[in-house]
């Protein structure tokens, strides 16, 4: 299988798409350790895994926190070994009018949708670097790509994801790691159900005229994180039915 013998993290697994995209790295063979904040949905996505015959572990952490993040590494190694592929999926999808984001809200929201997956990088490093082989990819957003009215902040933190995975791509061009994004469309997941995002009424304006499913991200993610894409960093694959066009 594509990713057999490859330990994999995956964040923000324990729904939605982090769950589809765990699911799908499993299926493909890799080791997965599945970290949330929410402990019961991480440890379902672990148990739906291991009764399909993979592998996983279920870590209650916060990915946007230094200390969690070096937890949920060490534990990861202890469990399942050296990490080669990581998934900076979580984040928060608020919508709020412009002028009601308070510092506060934007610092917060920075720390999750941005810092984490910074730090997240920074951590499985050294990793990738002796192993001569990574796989990174960020969930950033389509947000990003057309501006979205009412998450100007949300927007702007995927903005700051993309343009962070490109330089870290170059940077890392020689070693053998690679950096890539994926910004989804709109994706029926419990958590655009959560958002004032009239699905029903946004699938007769798509070209494909549907929501994307989990499954269409997690299929983008399993080829930038195997071997078959080696020669591709950097890249912002986009998966949103036509939404956007780039
Ligand atoms: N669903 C869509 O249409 C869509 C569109 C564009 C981008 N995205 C992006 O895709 C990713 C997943 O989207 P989703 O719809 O599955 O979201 P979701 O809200 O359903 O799931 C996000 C998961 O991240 C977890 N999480 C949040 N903060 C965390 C933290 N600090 N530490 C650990 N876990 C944390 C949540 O508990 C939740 O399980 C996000 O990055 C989102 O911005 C989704």
């Amino acid at each position: 299988m594509t990713h057999s013998g490859r330990v994999a993290i995956v964040t923000g697994a324990a729904r939605g798409l982090g769950r589809a995209i765990a699911q799908r790295l499993a299926r493909d063979g890799a080791a997965v350790s599945a970290w949330d904040l929410n402990e019961e949905g991480v440890r379902e996505t672990a148990r739906l895994i291991t009764a399909a015959g993979g592998q996983a572990i279920a870590l209650t952490c916060n990915s946007a926190k230094a200390d969690e993040i070096a937890r949920g590494i060490a534990e990861t190694h202890t469990k399942l070994g050296s990490v080669g592929i990581l998934v900076n999926n979580a984040a928060l999808s608020p919508f709020m009018k412009f002028q009601d984001i308070t510092e506060q809200v934007l610092d917060d929201l920075f720390a999750v949708n941005f810092k984490g997956p910074f730090l997240c990088c920074q951590a499985v490093l050294p990793d990738m670097l002796e192993a001569g082989w990574g796989r990174i990819v960020n969930i950033s957003s389509s947000s990003a790509q057309t501006g979205s009215a009412r998450q100007t902040h949300y927007a702007a933190t995927k903005a700051a994801v993309i343009g962070f995975t490109k330089s870290l791509a170059m940077e890392l061009a020689e070693t053998g790691i690679t950096v890539n994004n994926v910004p989804p469309g709109f994706v029926n997941t419990e958590g655009l159900q959560e958002s004032p995002v009239d699905v029903e009424g946004f699938a007769p304006r798509t070209p494909m005229k549907r929501a994307g499913r989990p499954e269409n991200i997690a299929a983008a993610v399993a080829f930038l994180a195997s071997d078959d894409a080696d020669y591709i960093t950097g890249h912002t694959l986009s998966v949103n039915g036509g939404r956007y066009l780039n």
